[in-house]
């Protein structure tokens, strides 16, 4: 298992050479409720949450503090009742998360309807609801004071900002090429730019029927480091002094920063790693000018440059959550004092989605088949009775996610193997593998799999996602059951004159 040594245990351990989710053997799971499954942990979802609220609330001593898990990253019922029970709030984007949300009971006061093309019934359901929206469209603040006049309500908003950072110079691990973070949230489609920000606010101030209570930035996952947090916060805190002297005074009410920090293992964007060679503008004309040594010199040269790119390096550390939160709490504190913004009662809000659900969850599935290939070059592939497609978000973002065999645990690693998913694409869930020798039915832990995965999951090739089971303790219970054929065959509409369903079998 990748060591995380400076961050807190977590639920995860091996206890003679299995892989255990708190007191539950993995490999059990897997016999008891099939390949594959999602399986979480209800300590760490409350542990993580927990020190979220504990770690923001110890530095932010102005006012109150909210976490409000990103909902999008994480749809189960029964883990978003979890956090509701446990007070958390919630980021959500689509009308169906904000109804998911409200199911289980969350505070509409520390719930932000966000996202840009929000249509009107959407904006009037969170106005009817309570619930806060952040407004990221520049005609939302008409249409909000439209449907907040007809309702008879003050709809509470805030804006999404997006300052200049030229200060953030790094690379942005959300690129495969090398583009500094600046020109990365640049380039991507939220947040108000500053120039319509001033009128904008002038405008919620003049509409009778709608508070401009706070700020919200939100970048996504850039940089995973302090350095990078801090110089966000920076900038952020800038644009708030310049709205609030150009806004008469104006003192917002709540201040959000959003999500985007890493979670503990950091599987974003590692696909290529040390692949990225070959796909340089020099590792083209290199690879292609091989061949002039002949075939058989070319094949062994390639087989041994492609095995050698496939070794990861250990992937860079990540703040703990206590270390990002001093971090934020600290400089935003300084910059906006410095800023002349008054802080007194102000609310500090996180969206952490990632960092929240990431380690509380591993996708496990079973070994279907090992295949080798000797000719001409070296390679070997793990195919699994999963696929990435129930691993969608992590395939977008080009994560190379831990992986563990399961009942293997403490078996030397001498295998370099791709691990493959069983759809008919090439479904490669991580690329070069370190493996002990691995054989049909042994249980792969693909881990860091509680953000973003299960909720994009997908059935290409009509394959059923797969169930979830919470874990407490030593007991795991269902909740979220497999898809059925009927599911994935449901929305289906055969026109009659095409003949019988199943008249053709
Ligand atoms: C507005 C907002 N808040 C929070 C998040 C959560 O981000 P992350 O999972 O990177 O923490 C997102 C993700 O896109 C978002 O759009």
């Amino acid at each position: 298992m990748i060591p995380t040594d400076h961050h807190p245990p977590d639920c995860l351990t091996t206890r003679d050479g299995r892989l255990f989710i708190e007191d539950c053997d993995t490999v059990a799971l897997v016999e008891e409720f099939g390949s594959p499954i999602f399986a979480f942990s209800e300590r760490q979802i409350t542990e993580n949450y927990t020190r979220f609220r504990d770690a923001f609330a110890a530095g932010w001593e102005h006012g109150p503090v909210d976490v409000m898990p990103a909902m999008k990253a994480n749809t189960i019922l029964a883990i978003r009742r979890l956090l509701t029970n446990l007070g958390a709030g919630a980021d959500l984007y689509s009308p169906e998360e904000l109804e998911g949300a409200l199911r289980t009971g969350v505070d509409p006061e520390r719930t932000s309807a966000n996202g840009g093309g929000k249509s009107r019934e959407h904006l009037r359901r969170c106005i009817e609801a309570g619930v806060r929206i952040t407004v990221e469209d520049l005609h939302e603040i008409d249409w909000i004071q439209e449907e907040a006049a007809a309702l008879g309500a003050t709809a509470r908003i805030r804006l999404r900002v997006k300052p200049a950072l030229p200060n953030l110079w790094r690379r942005t691990d959300f690129s495969q090429l090398w583009v500094p973070i600046d020109l990365g949230v640049q380039v991507y489609k939220s947040g108000i730019p500053p120039e319509y920000l001033v009128d904008l606010g002038r405008k919620a101030f003049a509409a009778p029927n709608v508070e401009l209570v706070g700020l919200h930035f939100h970048a996504g996952r850039h940089h995973p480091s302090l350095w990078f947090w801090q110089g966000m916060m920076v900038r952020f805190a800038r644009l708030v002094g310049e709205l609030c002297r150009a806004w008469d005074g104006w003192k917002p009410q709540e201040i959000d920063i959003g999500g985007g920090m890493a979670s503990r293992r950091d599987p974003h964007n590692k696909e290529f790693g040390r692949w990225e060679f070959l796909l340089t503008a020099a590792g083209y004309p290199f690879l292609v000018g091989l061949r002039g040594l002949g075939e058989q010199v070319y094949h062994t040269l390639l087989g041994k440059i492609v095995n050698a790119l496939r070794e990861y390096p250990d992937p860079r550390g990540v703040p703990t959550i206590e270390q990002y939160a001093a971090t934020i709490t600290g400089t935003l504190s300084r910059e906006l004092q410095a800023q002349g913004v008054a802080l007194d009662g102000v609310r500090l809000q996180t969206e952490p989605g990632r960092s929240l659900y990431g380690d509380t969850a591993v996708h496990l599935s079973k070994v279907k088949v090992v295949k080798e290939q000797t000719q001409p070059i070296p390679y070997t592939w793990v195919l699994l009775d999963t696929t990435y497609f129930f691993l969608a978000g992590g395939v977008y973002e080009k994560n190379r996610h831990p992986y563990l065999v399961a009942n293997k645990a403490d078996e030397p690693a001498d295998l370099l193997a791709d691990i493959v998913g069983h759809s008919c694409y090439a479904d490669q869930i991580v690329l070069g593998a370190k493996l002990p020798r691995v054989e049909p039915g042994d249980v792969m832990a693909i881990l860091e799999a509680g953000a973003y995965q299960e909720s994009s999951a997908s059935n290409f090739n009509a394959l059923p996602r797969p169930a979830t089971v919470l874990v407490r303790g030593d007991r795991a219970e269902l909740i979220k059951r497999s898809e059925t054929i009927d599911e994935i065959y449901g929305r289906d509409i055969v026109p009659a004159r095409l003949g019988e369903q199943g008249a053709g079998a």
